[in-house]
């Protein structure tokens, strides 16, 4: 068990600590709704066992969400379809960037894993089968919220109609799957539905409290089974980073999701589930500051899968 006041001491030390640095990185400039965001913010929220959320610096801002929600997406999948989605898409660190085309080719239409930009149309593509988008991603917002036990959770539009109107190559990734025949759905559909999942909008107070599913807190809602969350932090352990999977394994050594928004979800299974946010990238896309952060809460605590 993990001394809470401590905890929160350190939590608040962290954030100055982080300011002091100036040290934010480059916020991701692809998507022009993005690239507006002030770098220099941190944010930090901790869900502990006992039911405890602990917190510092702005977590109550709302930010951009992104590839977190491919979490949760995939936990919706999995849910309707089951193991059919491993059919369509694998569970293999790719070893490139979150937005490559590569492996596509060589690998006849199936990508690696449901994080990369390529499988995340895959498993939106399952999701959407068969309804509308709004029923669709209402699906995902549903979960996220009943997850979180709040209901102030929502997408903005503004965001989503950004990345349509810039996301050149994951329209080109989504053309290239369905020549494979790997989606289900008209391409336009499919990418609609993924650019407002990607635009949910939450705070870390907020990501942290959805998490504990994954983390299979006590007394947290039953949506997922213990055997989903297992596989869930695993393919967060391998793929959550894309190509700095590997490294923030090393860093921090718990799974965890990032998004091209600053945000990363970071669980400890069965003690924490953990928020952070910052909203400039390091080099693989995923948050510099929120990674250093969570190396050192996993430092300070001792909270690691290894
Ligand atoms: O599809 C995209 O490029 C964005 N909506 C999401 C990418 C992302 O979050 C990558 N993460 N670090």
């Amino acid at each position: 068990t993990v001394d809470a006041q401590a905890l929160q001491a350190f939590l608040d030390r962290l954030t100055a600590d982080i300011h002091a640095r100036h040290d934010w990185g480059e916020v991701a400039n692809y998507i022009p709704e993005l690239a507006k965001v002030d770098p220099a913010q941190f944010a930090v929220s901790i869900a502990l066992a006992d039911g405890r959320l602990l917190h510092a610096g702005a977590s109550a801002r709302r930010f951009s969400i992104q590839s977190v929600s491919k979490v949760f997406t995939l936990a919706c999948v999995l849910g309707r379809h089951g193991e059919q989605i491993w059919t369509r898409v694998g569970r293999e660190p790719s070893g490139t960037r979150f937005d490559s085309i590569l492996l596509l080719e060589q690998e006849k239409g199936r990508p690696r894993n449901p994080f990369i930009n390529a499988g995340a149309l895959v498993t939106t593509d399952a999701l959407l089968t068969g309804r509308a988008p709004r029923e669709a991603l209402s699906e995902v917002l549903a979960f996220l919220r009943e997850a979180a036990e709040e209901d102030d959770i929502h997408i903005d539009p503004a965001v989503a109609l950004s990345e349509e109107r810039t996301g050149f190559r994951n329209i080109a990734l989504a053309n290239y799957l369905k020549s494979f025949d790997n989606l289900q759905n008209a391409p336009e559909l499919t990418l609609g539905t993924y650019f407002h999942q990607c635009a949910i909008e939450m705070t870390t107070d907020q990501l942290a409290r959805a998490g504990r599913i994954i983390a299979q807190l006590p007394g947290v809602s039953p949506l997922l089974t213990a055997e989903k969350a297992r596989r869930l932090n695993a393919l967060m352990m391998t793929c959550g980073h894309y190509d700095g999977s590997g490294d923030f394994a090393f860093r921090v050594g718990l799974p965890g999701k990032s998004g091209v928004g600053g945000g990363i979800l970071v669980i400890a299974p069965g003690v924490a589930s953990i928020a952070v946010w910052s909203p400039g990238l390091n080099l693989y896309g995923n948050s510099h500051m929120g990674t250093y952060a969570a190396e050192q809460i996993a430092k300070f605590t001792g909270w690691s899968v290894f």
